[in-house]
This record gives C-alpha cells, sequence and structure tokens, in this order.
C-alpha cells in the first residue's frame, strides 16, 4: 500500500514513517526539503498519486496566531484538494485533545484544519494526542519569567512521540473512522507536577510555581481542559521512563 507522510521528516512524522516501512509498506516521506510543500503546493499532486492513504504530520514554522491559522488552513486545502482528485481512500491527521476546551491561537488553527478535513467529504480519521513528553521544554521555556516557571494545577497527561507514532501507524492501517480518536500517555498528574519533575529530572534549576491562573499558550487551564473526557488509547511510557530513554539515547 502507498502511504504518503507529510511532515515525515518531523518528530513524529519520522517514527511513523519508519514503522510502516517496517511493515513492509511503500511509504514516501514528503517534506519542503524532499521537494512537498503543502503552502506552495509544489509536489503535492505527484506526492499523492496512486496514494490510498495521507497522513498530515507536518506543523507550522511559525507558532504566532495568524501565522498558524495561515499555515493550517492554506496547507489543509491544498492537501485535501490533490487528494480529492487522486482518490485519496484514507486522510489522517493528528491534532491535539482538548483544543474545543482551552482557547489559544494554536488551537484554533488546529481547529480550522479539522474542519477543512471534516468537510472535505475524504474518509478520515483525527488523532487528536495530548502533549509529547518532548514538548516539556518548550512547555516549561514558554512560561518562564526569569527564573520562575509559572503552570496550572489543571490535569495533563504527556504522552511520548514513540507512543504516538505507533497509534498513527495503527490507525493508518485500519479503516477510517470519519470521526476522532483520542491517545494520551499512562501518567495523568497536575500539569505543575509533571513539570516540575521533569526540570528536577534534566537538573533545570528553575522554580516551579502552581498558578491557577497560569495560562498555556495564552489560554485558561480547567481541571480537564487538557486531558481526554472518554476513552483514550494508552501510551505505555511514562515520565520516568521516557528520560530513562532520552538518557541512554544522549
Ligand atoms: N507538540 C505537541 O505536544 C502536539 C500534541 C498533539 C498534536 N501535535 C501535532 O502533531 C503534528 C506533528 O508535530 P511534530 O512535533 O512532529 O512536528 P515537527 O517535528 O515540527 O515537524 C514538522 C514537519 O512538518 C514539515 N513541514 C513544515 N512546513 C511544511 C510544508 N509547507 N509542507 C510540508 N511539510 C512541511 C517539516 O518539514 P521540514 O523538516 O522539511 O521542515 C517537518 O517534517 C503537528 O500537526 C502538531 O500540531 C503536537
Amino acid at each position: 500500500m502507498k502511504i504518503v507522510v507529510i511532515g515525515g521528516t518531523g518528530l513524529i512524522g519520522s517514527k511513523t514513517v519508519a514503522i510502516l516501512r517496517q511493515g513492509g509498506h511503500e511509504v514516501v516521506a514528503a517534506s519542503p526539503n524532499s521537494g512537498v510543500n503543502t503552502i506552495t503546493g509544489e509536489g503535492v499532486k505527484e506526492a499523492v498519486a496512486g496514494a490510498q492513504v495521507v497522513i498530515d504530520l507536518a506543523n507550522s514554522p511559525s507558532f504566532e496566531d495568524k501565522a498558524v491559522l495561515e499555515f493550517f488552513e492554506t496547507a489543509g486545502r491544498n492537501l485535501l484538494t490533490a487528494e480529492a482528485a487522486a482518490g485519496v481512500r484514507h486522510h489522517i491527521a493528528l491534532s491535539i485533545v482538548g483544543i474545543d476546551r482551552s482557547d489559544n491561537g494554536y488551537f484554533r488553527a488546529k481547529i480550522a484544519q479539522e474542519k477543512l478535513i471534516v468537510a472535505s467529504g475524504i474518509p478520515y480519521t483525527i488523532i487528536r494526542s495530548t502533549q509529547f513528553l518532548e514538548f516539556l521544554r518548550a512547555i516549561a521555556d514558554s512560561s518562564a519569567d526569569g527564573n520562575v516557571v509559572r503552570i496550572s494545577p489543571g490535569l495533563f497527561q504527556p504522552i511520548a512521540a514513540d507512543d504516538v507514532a505507533a497509534s498513527v501507524a495503527e490507525v493508518a492501517l485500519a479503516a477510517p473512522r470519519n470521526g476522532i480518536v483520542e491517545i494520551a500517555g499512562p501518567e495523568r498528574a497536575p500539569f505543575n507536577e509533571i513539570v516540575a519533575r521533569y526540570l528536577k529530572a534534566v537538573g533545570d534549576q528553575r522554580q516551579i510555581v502552581r498558578d491557577p491562573e497560569a495560562r498555556y499558550y495564552g489560554g485558561r487551564v480547567e481541571e480537564r481542559s487538557l486531558v481526554p473526557l472518554g476513552e483514550a488509547r494508552p501510551g505505555h511510557i511514562g515520565l520516568d521512563g521516557w528520560l530513562r530513554r532520552s538518557k541512554a539515547r544522549a
């Protein structure tokens, strides 16, 4: 089966490509560096020709509100138009748990991406994931003011990129759900506690402050804003296991 992974060189994309290739599938790892650009449209038609499945794992180079919205809208339109013309039978995209429960510019852009998929008429599965463990440092940095990192005590359930990629590959080989599936890590705990454990483990001296008013990229975080409300496919790798693996790889 021919499977195209848009953003196939990224964190989740490269892991997903490796799993699918191991399974013997013909996988195209598409990205601007390989001549496939969903913003300009360059190489998109050629990449999706003859593909049964397209997995969109691209991300915006800028997280600024307007830029990220433009990225997901333009890329989504260009890609879905090419897929419809090529007769693609399953479109998969990686979205985020809780994008309709907390409000920030990045979440609004992901909602726009999801709406385009639902309206496209192409059979689809949207995978909503919680935050990646690999993203913890960026979260701490974005919440820092000097040596103080303010984080909400709302619940948090991060997932390792390896677990995300395993789920994405599994969904790609299954029938389209024409709906949303959710995935999350094996541990659920207050956001501030998980970030504090992470910073301590990596020797980051910054002080974590539990602050119910602390925003997540501008959005309020209530107790259940960022965790699945219903059933979610659980990952296997928790924070401690992930830290051990990361140290072993370093
Ligand atoms: N971070 C989180 O916690 C989280 C949680 C849930 C869902 N997600 C979603 O997961 C997805 C993947 O994230 P990631 O962290 O794996 O991304 P990433 O590592 O930043 O990789 C982004 C990929 O997108 C490609 N790309 C950028 N511009 C492109 C364009 N114009 N056309 C085609 N490809 C383009 C990049 O190609 P180059 O290598 O050539 O630049 C790269 O392969 C995103 O959609 C994100 O919203 C993230």
